[in-house]
């Protein structure tokens, strides 16, 4: 292979350059094809001699019809990049029926070389918007996709299983729900706004009921036993009993028969009345849905009856009207009597994409491309490569790829020489001996590269067979299981983990108690053996020759008959796809008289190594095991084997020494059951365990109108699904485009000495380079409120990861490359991390804003506190929460040749900032830049400010080369970039009475705004805003501070400051019921709010003040009594595990609070000469339905079907000065914007609705009004009446309100914890919104769940680190954990309230909305609190237990994450492990609330 010669230029040493002359005499006797060759959704493709650069990922999206498959983290974490690969069954080759293997892997980790001999199916390859796969159909019509930018990823996992499962011999199917949900098929997929309910309702009833009757019979019925071994979980939120109901809408096969059903139902099945919804009155009663069968029309929402006005209120279902032809977003809904119905295509298995005929006979060829940086290999025999490697030891060789690309990405690595071994037989196939043999086997041998997911089905076949003898693979399989994704799985190997001999592997440990050997091969010293307790010298060091390899591993299994048990266990921040924080595996073998005779203790993460616990071997040795003494001096050893110190490198000392203790406590109780050897506490054994979830929502809207109100899919919800729908790094390349790289600093707080870019502008592709010189220095300034932080670093960096200049180059390859080639030098400054640092430093930001009321306006509030019978004090904590929006901040600027006007796409939620900024920075009047979004793939206010100067870097750049450019950011700099929301501190007191009765609270709230104001101060007054959640306190003085610190700028995050808010109030709560004794729930009834009573904020609580009823239907409909009390029965009986139940009110104020000017929208409306109508307005799509909620509500006011309004983007040129996309009045503002610009229509057409009748079609009014020279395009304009608060006003006279009206609901959530590890799962949560008049009930109980599940993170499991020097050490889904597909409530309900006290239909009297609806995109957040509140109950059982403090004198700060929860429960153990701060000793790590 001719290598090409590097240029002159280039600055660093062409290594692989080198490396070619010391392998050409292999390369060309050997490899001597450059060319890869596979099929891509059918077709054949040959790729000669590609960028070696590249990931299957790169390769993918480079080509110009597959823009589905998504760049979400380039780390394996979130699975938006999965891609399907077919390939044959090796077990199956050579017989008669031979089958092929579906294997979805993550495109961006996997190796381009690797898809030789492959089919590589995207989701382009499965259906499109006129043919969609049957599972893209499902998701999209069940609303498994918001913002849309995981759901290609999450289509191919659950394509993939099912292939695999389909048997075309037999065409049976072997799935349940159980496979979908249990099995770790999606654990390597991730969605932020869904809250994964709906997917995996849309998954289980594909399977329920497309599947049905093709189902092998053994999955039919598994489901049914496990979900018997449930807990008390067989009620769902209406009392039905749902044994196994996937209460997914229009119920599920498994609800009990019902004669309730609606009499227009098709469905035999449905949900029986309860005596919860006695008090609903209105049963859950179900949808009609149908497989097969004539496609259900509802002219109203689509079948572009559009040419035809239709009435208000009418449901029409003939198949009398014609539908015209038409490019339809909205899908095919039908609905009637206020219920969804819904039609989906038959599933054929034999229309899906067959495995190529040619690749059956396909011979893999010894391949070699590259360049003068990197070559790539792929030999096909181990001789090949054990010849490669004795020429060339340093080549670095490729199995899964899941440590090495991580290592290229995001440590620089740089790999001259990579060898892909995963396609040679000998490595990657693992064959086990026939039955016979198996059975007396001494050990089991594994091929070193068999994929994790095949070793899995191993363990699972040989256990099997071998049944307590091959124990060993009883617990590898258990540590695979929650090994990474199931994308990794499906690749990555033994060997890979081996020779990683990373400190925290799950398998390691597992070898080395087992006491396994590997099999290492060289050309020098050919097969030879090296045990793996001696295997790991050091940190990632091993004793593993360099010019060797890993060819085997040879695990022996024990005698028959020996008294041996070997089990695993792993403690993670999270159950699935998690590294483990402690990892163990623990091997004992007992003699006759039940002494030890062998043990071996192993941990992963206690030490730079897997490392056993020798101490501990010595100490037990010998021992009775069954004794507690020998238990006893099993913990004490470890105490010694792992003395950790108090700044251990990743921090956690304590609760790790904690777990090592738990999990050997656990094993020594579980081999003693195993073993038989007499009576011992068997509850400590149980893991924390999972069901398949259920639950329901109500899914009958009885205000539902001919267009509003009806549960119409997401428009985008099908492109979304078929990897059509267009994000800004989707778009096509412009020509002449350049890609932008950020030069970030590396330093928290530092002088900027020098910064040299000219070592970037010499590398290939790259064209140039802008910083602050680039423009004036009065336009290096923004900011949202205050301008007050410069685009380009100027002498200071104030954070880790600010922007100092920008490269841009011909590849965002090149562009990101060069970017970390600028050198710069720092002269460090001390730095301000956390509140209390910034508080000691005196370090705010003006900010000054207080709330008074009572008697602290006239400062006698120390007499209201000398009134009280008890005050209470505290210091409370919340951590901030990264966004983890899939998509990342990208933005696309093209210029004009003609005036200045440039073109600037943005993932933004502000167009208008977006706009005034690029005009700022390119000197060209905001008239001549059109700042457009079309979709965002999430953004929750992340991309409210903090997307503004990517657009503006770009614009620069634009203006300067006269050229289109773009930027995505990587997933790492963007949340070192963009900021989270606040980490918020409140120091507070409140005064109550005897009864509990609240009566003064004062308060200092801090929030961390980071090194620029951002929104920290609006944050600040939603924050104290909401301090009173739902409760009525007759005094208060709350103080606001805004901290300036050295970490990002924290921003708007859905809730904005009030999830805080009243995170503190109801912390507070818990603290004045343990202090006085008085129940929780009592409580907080005698402190709500009632009609009349005034806020902090001087605002009147009105009639529609719905929480008490809310309270009262949620407590019947959750049986909330009753499961009160049995989880106290439960805790009564439990030792190990504990439950906690929790019911949490919730209010929220809707508008842009104080910024008075922002409560204002405008809209577009254009009516065409053939009746299609063009809508725009201000707001953003970011996947929360408002550009479907907006068609909607302009189809039911100009009397058109939802398919005739367009909406195609937002825009500066359309709608002038908008407001952000924020504050959850989207809907609220742009509805009523729409409905003015309708209004006015509606008015012009009025003469000619007269003339042809209310019936004529919508083309024969706007022709003849056409003629008639009337205008048929209306600008409307909706200002927010009524509210306009002004701080310190305290006359109820003049006071306006600060809310223009609260959003309401209430949740209960009841959680297992598991005291020895932290681990904890959510049973069941019940939600009940006032959301008014629902304009799409679908969209909005997608919103209700979805900000569930990201409150339930926040409160949780969601974390931000940073190092001690300032670094964020958080910054990507392998150290950042957002909830997953297992974290979801078991039995999650949710419902809208309908009805009022008397069980009358719901009225809001002072409710001014459009269409009376409620903005409902935050407000359900905070009710993820309910799960903390939840946890810290069972925290206090525990600690009741153990004897510890419960009265108010203990504190759990959020995120109640695994470590806290386990240190809180005040135990022995944890006691025992406790590690002293030494003199000068820090942690490893800071949170900086
Ligand atoms: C998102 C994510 C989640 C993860 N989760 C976990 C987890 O839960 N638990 C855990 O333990 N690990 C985890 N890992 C780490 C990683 O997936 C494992 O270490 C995996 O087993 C590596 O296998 P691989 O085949 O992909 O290795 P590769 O990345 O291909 O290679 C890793 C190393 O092994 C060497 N190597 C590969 N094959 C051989 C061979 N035959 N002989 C000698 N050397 C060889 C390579 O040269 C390289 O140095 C995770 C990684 C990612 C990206
Ligand atoms: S982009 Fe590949 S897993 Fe996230
Ligand atoms: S829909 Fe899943 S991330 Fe947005």
């Amino acid at each position: 292979m001719a290598l090409p010669v590097p240029p002159k230029t280039e600055l660093d040493p062409p290594r692989a350059l080198s490396a070619a002359e010391a392998l050409t005499p292999l390369i060309s006797s050997t490899y001597t094809s450059p060319d890869i060759t596979f099929y891509l959704n059918g077709r054949r493709t040959i790729l000669s001699n590609p960028n070696p650069h590249w990931t299957l990922l790169d390769y993918i999206r480079a080509q110009p019809n597959l823009k589905g498959t998504k760049l979400g983290c380039g780390e394996g974490g979130c699975g938006a990049c999965t891609v399907v690969l077919q390939v044959p069954d090796v077990q199956t080759r050579g017989s008669e029926k031979r089958r092929v293997k579906h294997l979805a892997v993550n495109a961006c980790l996997f190796p381009l070389l690797g898809i030789d001999g492959k089919h590589v199916i995207t989701v382009e390859g499965i259906g499109s918007v006129e043919k969609p796969h049957p599972l893209q159909e499902r998701i999209a019509k069940l609303h498994g996709s918001q913002c849309g930018f995981c759901t290609p990823g999450i289509i191919m996992s659950l394509y993939a299983l099912v292939r695999n499962v389909y048997d075309p011999e037999t065409q049976i199917f072997r799935l349940s729900e159980r496979d979908i949900e249990l099995e770790g098929h999606l654990d390597g997929n991730l969605c932020r706004c869904t809250g994964y309910k709906p997917i995996l309702q849309a998954a289980k009833t594909f399977v329920t009921e497309d599947l049905k009757g093709k189902l092998a019979e053994e999955t039919t019925g598994k489901d049914m036993k496990l979900e018997a071994e449930g807990v008390d979980l067989v009620q769902n939120g209406y009392g039905n009993t749902v044994k196994g109901s996937c209460g997914r809408p229009g119920g599920c096969c498994r609800d009990a028969p019902s004669d309730n059903s609606s009499t227009d139902s098709k469905s035999s099945t449905s949900t029986p009345p309860t005596e919860a919804l006695s008090i609903l009155d209105d049963e859950p009663i179900p949808a009609n849905l149908g497989i097969k069968g004539d496609p259900l029309q509802d002219l109203s929402v689509s079948g572009a009856a559009y040419t035809k006005p239709m009435k208000n209120k009418e449901n029409q279902l003939s198949d009398a009207e014609v539908k015209a032809s038409t490019s339809l977003d909205a899908l095919t809904m039908g609905s009637r009597d206020g219920l969804p119905k819904v039609q989906f295509k038959e599933y054929v298995p034999g229309t899906e994409l067959i495995f190529p005929h040619a690749l059956w006979k396909f011979e893999p060829k010894a391949l070699c491309y590259g360049n003068e940086k990197k070559i790539w290999f792929r030999p096909t025999t181990l001789q090949q490569l054990v010849d490669l490697k004795d020429v060339y030891p340093s080549a670095k060789l490729v199995g899964g790829a899941s440590e090495v690309q991580v290592e290229v990405r995001f440590k620089n690595s740089d790999f001259a020489v990579s060898v892909y071994v995963s396609d040679i037989p000998e490595l990657k196939e693992t064959k086990l001996p026939p039955d016979a043999e198996l059975i007396s086997a001494e050990e089991i041998v594994l091929a070193a590269n068999t994929p994790l997911t095949e070793l899995e089905s191993i363990c699972n076949e040989v256990y099997a067979k071998l049944g307590k003898r091959a124990m060993v693979l009883r617990a590898l399989g258990k540590q695979l299981r929650c090994f990474a994704g199931r994308q990794i799985r499906n690749v990555a190997s033994l060997a890979g983990n081996i020779a990683t001999a990373s400190p925290i592997s799950d398998t390691n440990p597992v070898l080395v108690a087992s006491g396994a050997r590997l099999v290492a091969r060289s050309k020098g010293k050919g097969s030879f053996q090296l045990p793996m307790s001696e295997f790991f010298v050091a940190y990632r060091t091993t004793t593993l020759p360099p010019d060797a390899i890993i060819s085997h591993i040879r695990i022996p299994l024990p005698n028959s008959g020996s008294r041996e048990v070997l089990k695993a266990y792993k403690q993670a921040k999270r159950k699935d796809d998690d590294i483990a924080i402690v990892t163990s595996s623990f091997r004992v073998r007992l003699d006759a008289g039940g002494n030890v005779k062998d043990i071996c203790l192993v941990y992963g993460g206690m030490a730079p190594t897997t490392k056993e616990a020798s101490k501990s071997k010595a100490a037990l040795l010998g021992k009775k095991w069954l004794s507690s003494e020998t238990l006893e001096a099993g913990l004490a050893a470890l105490n010694t084997d792992f003395d950790l110190d108090y700044g251990v490198p990743g921090g956690m000392a304590h609760y790790r020494k904690t777990l090592a203790l738990s999990l050997f406590f656990r094993f020594w109780h579980e081999s003693a059951v195993d073993l038989e050897l007499g009576k011992v506490d068997s509850q400590v054994i149980n893991e924390i365990h999972r069901n398949i979830s259920t639950g329901a929502r109500d899914n009958y809207n009885p205000n539902e109108q001919r267009v509003v109100g009806k549960q119409v899919p997401h428009i985008s919800a099908l492109k979304q699904c078929t990897g059509e729908a267009e994000y800004i790094d989707d778009m096509p390349r412009q020509e002449r485009e350049l890609f932008g790289g950020l030069v970030l600093s590396s330093k928290a707080h530092a002088n900027l000495v020098s910064v040299d870019w000219a070592p970037a502008l010499e590398m290939r592709g790259v064209v140039g380079y802008i910083d602050r010189n680039s423009i004036p220095k009065e336009a290096n300034v923004w900011g949202s409120i205050r301008k007050d932080e410069p685009f380009f670093a100027e002498d200071k960096v104030l954070h880790h990861g600010q922007v100092i200049g920008m490269v841009y180059a011909e590849t965002a390859l090149q562009a990101q490359a060069a970017a970390k080639a600028v050198k710069i030098v720092y002269e460090e400054l001390p730095t301000i991390l956390t509140i209390d640092e910034a508080i000691e430093a005196k370090s705010f930001f003006d900010h000054g804003k207080d709330l008074k009321k009572g008697a602290a306006i006239s400062g006698t509030l120390s007499q209201a506190f000398a009134q009280c019978y008890r005050i209470f004090e505290g210091t409370t904590r919340i951590g901030g929460q990264e966004h983890f929006y899939l998509e990342t901040n990208a933005a696309l600027v093209i210029p004009s040749n003609e005036d200045g006007f440039m073109e600037v796409w943005s993932s933004t939620q502000n167009t208008m900032e977006t706009q005034e900024f690029v005009s700022q920075v390119t000197g060209t009047p905001s008239s001549r830049i059109n700042a457009r979004v079309k979709r965002m793939g999430g953004a929750f206010g992340g991309k409210e400010s903090r997307s503004v100067p990517f657009a503006c870097y770009l614009a620069i750049a634009a203006k300067k080369e006269k050229r289109p450019m773009r930027l995505m950011l990587n997933r790492d700099e963007d949340m070192l970039l963009s900021g989270q929301r606040h980490p918020i501190q409140a120091r507070w007191k409140v005064g109550v009475s005897k009864e509990g009765k609240l009566l003064a609270l004062d308060a200092d709230i801090y929030d961390n705004a980071g090194y620029s104001q951002d929104m920290s101060g609006a944050v600040m007054d939603r924050c104290i805003t909401h301090f009173d959640n739902c409760y009525e306190i007759p005094h208060v003085f709350l103080r606001g501070h805004v901290c300036r610190t050295n970490i990002h700028s924290n921003t708007a995050f859905r809730g904005f400051g009030a999830p805080q808010g009243m995170y503190f109030a109801e912390t507070i709560m818990y603290n004045i019921s343990e202090g006085l004794g008085i129940d929780v729930d009592e409580l907080r009834q005698r402190n709500l709010y009632k009609p009349g009573d005034w806020t902090p904020f001087f605002q009147k609580i009105d009639e529609d003040w719905h929480v008490p009823i809310i309270l009262d239907q949620l407590r019947k409909s959750s049986e909330y009594e009753r499961r009160k009390k049995s989880v106290a029965d439960f805790n009564s009986k439990n030792r190990w595990k504990k439950r906690g139940i929790c019911l949490v009110p919730t209010k929220f104020g809707l508008s842009f609070a104080t910024a008075l000017h922002l409560n204002q929208a405008g809209a577009y409306i254009k009516i065409y000469h053939d009746g299609s109508v063009l809508l725009h307005h201000g707001g953003t799509e970011m996947g929360q339905g408002l550009y479907t909620k907006m068609c909607q509500v302009a189809a039911q006011e100009l009397g058109v079907p939802l398919d005739s309004i367009y909406t195609q983007d937002s825009q500066t040129y359309q709608i002038a000065n908008a407001s952000p996309t924020a504050a959850s009045s989207g809907s609220d503002l742009n509805g009523m914007a729409v409905k003015n610009a309708c209004d006015q229509i509606n008015e012009r057409l009025k003469p000619y609705r007269e003339q042809f009748g209310k019936d004529a079609p919508l083309r024969t009014l706007v022709h003849a009004a056409y003629l008639d020279r009337v205008n048929l395009a209306a600008n409307g304009f909706w200002k927010m009446p009524r509210i306009g608060y002004k701080w310190g006003d305290y006359d109820k006279e003049t006071v306006k309100p600060m809310y223009y009206y609260f959003t309401q609901g209430a949740g209960v959530t009841e959680v297992e914890l598991d005291l020895l590890t932290g681990d904890h799962t959510v049973l069941r949560t019940d939600l009940v919104m006032d959301v008014g008049n629902s304009i799409n009930p679908a969209i909005d109980y997608g919103q209700i769940e979805g900000a569930f599940i990201q409150g339930q993170g926040l409160f949780t499991i969601e974390e931000s680190l940073w190092t001690r020097s300032g670094e964020l050490f958080t910054r990507g889904p392998g150290t950042y954990k957002i909830p997953g597909f297992s974290d979801i409530p078991q039995i999650f309900n949710v419902s809208m309230l309908r009805q009022d006290v008397d069980g009358k239909p719901l009225t809001w009297n002072h409710l001014r909305s459009v269409q009376s609806s409620k903005g409902i995109g935050e407000p359900p957040l905070f009710l993820g609190s309910a799960v903390f509140f939840a946890l810290r109950e069972a925290v206090k059982a525990a600690r009741e237990m153990n004897g510890e403090r419960v009265d108010g004198g203990w504190k759990l700060d959020s995120p109640a994450t695994a470590e806290r929860l386990r240190l809180a429960v005040g135990d022995d153990l944890a006691r025992r492990a406790e590690v002293k701060r030494k003199e000068g000793e820090t942690s490893f790590f800071v949170t900086v609330a």
